[in-house]
């Protein structure tokens, strides 16, 4: 198993949820991040002064899955939090991060198949 981590603006939300669904993902977990990339942040004017804004808002998306469909989601996540027509600066990053075991606590069973979901119709519970 791998879980995907993609730092993405707020309003491609939607768009990536819709991805791991399609995709199969049993779960997400989404957290309100800030962050910076390779520009460090940028400069603005508040009341007269340049002030250096360095950390920006973003949204942490955690999913974990079954290593056979990383190289599709990776893919297809890139698409889906890309803005404009070729993509602008502080898109955002995708990290793939290694997965030793999953519970679900509910069941005690271990596993992928605890991250993997059949069923568009299971989801919200
Ligand atoms: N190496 C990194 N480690 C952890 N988080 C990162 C890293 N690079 C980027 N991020 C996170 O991703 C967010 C968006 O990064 P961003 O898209 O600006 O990356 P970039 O490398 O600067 O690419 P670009 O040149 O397209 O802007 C950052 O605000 C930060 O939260
Ligand atoms: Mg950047």
């Amino acid at each position: 198993m791998k879980m995907v981590v993609a730092i993405i603006r707020h309003e491609r939300l939607q768009e990536v949820q819709d991805v791991l669904d399609e995709c199969g993902v049993s779960g997400v977990t989404v957290t309100e991040v800030k962050g910076c990339g390779a520009q460090r942040g940028y400069t603005e004017k508040y009341r007269g002064a340049s002030v250096h804004i360095s950390l920006r808002p973003r949204l942490k998306v955690e999913a974990v899955m079954q290593s056979e469909i990383v190289k599709t989601v990776v893919d297809k996540l890139a698409e889906a939090a890309r803005t404009g027509d070729h993509g602008e600066v502080g898109d955002g990053k995708i990290f793939v991060i290694g997965v030793e075991d999953a519970v679900r606590i509910r069941t005690g069973e271990h596993g992928p198949e605890t991250v993997r979901h059949a069923e568009r119709a299971m989801w919200g519970h």
